[in-house]
């Protein structure tokens, strides 16, 4: 196993010996006659100000683990994922990089990020080898995805869709309102059908020609994009959604770190894992 930066070494030029170092890894045998692979991207350059102080987001332990290890171990145990970038904090790349090498992973790529998630994508995209042809955008927020869930999305590239979300149905009734920032009550401006919405999660699911020529096409505005697929579809391009995971759920707020260790206390009582 080893950690390599985009500039110590090309990714392209790293793919045999990821596949020789990745053990049990069965690539499509469509995917291997073609030379096409899928790629991971794992944004997880945000500081994670909704949890409170501390260290950034992904950084942080579940279960003794960090966040980032979780998912990228998610990611790497999809079938169909022949290559991992993480996309670390800006001036934390070299920490990710000591991190993940702790700990048994296949071979990841390790890449600086930027100010917004969008910023940190594309700064991901930007490291994937020639030979890539569809990549997942999977939040390091969201450690506890399922196999099932990442396999979906990618089968349904492979599929022929240009881009895949997994998503679920929405419990709660959501109104649209006018936003009021000094804390007033917010006037309601609409009350979508609640049994046409869905909550969106990733992995999110393109071909890189798709989801390249979004990143490149769609300007950042304010804080960017926080939704990979709405950048798509802003370009007309359609969006099909797969059933998402309520275990795929993001970690945001102190709440969710003591979900996510109860899922992973259930995990191994039920899995042994
Ligand atoms: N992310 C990123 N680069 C950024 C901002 C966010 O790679 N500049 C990543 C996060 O690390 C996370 C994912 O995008 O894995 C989803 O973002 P979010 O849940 O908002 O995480 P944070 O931005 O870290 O949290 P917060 O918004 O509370 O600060
Ligand atoms: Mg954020």
């Amino acid at each position: 196993m080893s950690i390599q930066s985009a500039g110590e070494s090309r990714p392209g030029s790293a793919g045999p010996s990821q596949q020789q170092t990745q053990a049990p890894r069965t690539e499509p045998a469509e995917a291997l006659r073609s030379g096409h692979r899928t790629a991971a991207v794992i944004p997880a350059a945000g500081r994670g100000l909704r949890l409170g102080p501390g260290a950034p987001k992904a950084l942080r332990a579940l279960s003794g683990t960090p966040m980032l290890v979780h998912a990228v171990r998610a990611m790497a145990r999809a079938r169909a994922v022949s290559l991992v970038v993480v996309v670390a904090p800006p001036d934390g790349a070299d920490e990710v990089r000591h991190l993940l090498d702790e700990h048994t992973l296949p071979e990841v790529v390790v890449v600086p990020g930027g100010e917004t998630r969008q910023d940190s994508v594309r700064l991901g995209l930007a490291a994937l080898p020639d030979d890539v042809d569809a990549v997942l955008v999977h939040d390091a927020a969201r450690p506890l995805v399922p196999v099932e869930t990442v396999d979906a999305v990618a089968a349904a590239v492979r599929d022929g869709a240009p881009a895949v979300v997994p998503a679920l149905p929405v419990p709660d009734t959501v109104k649209e309102v006018e936003p009021c920032t000094d804390g007033g009550p917010e006037p309601v401006t609409g009350t979508p059908e609640r049994s046409r919405l869905r909550a969106v999660q990733t992995p999110q699911g393109f071909t890189l020609k798709v989801l390249a020529a979004a990143h490149a096409q769609v300007a950042r505005e304010g804080d960017g994009a926080t939704d990979d697929a709405g950048m798509v579809e802003r370009m007309g391009v359609e969006v099909v959604v797969v059933p998402g995971h309520e275990e795929a759920f993001k970690v945001t707020r102190p709440l969710d770190l003591v979900l996510a260790e109860a899922v992973l206390a259930r995990r191994r009582v039920t899995d042994g894992f």
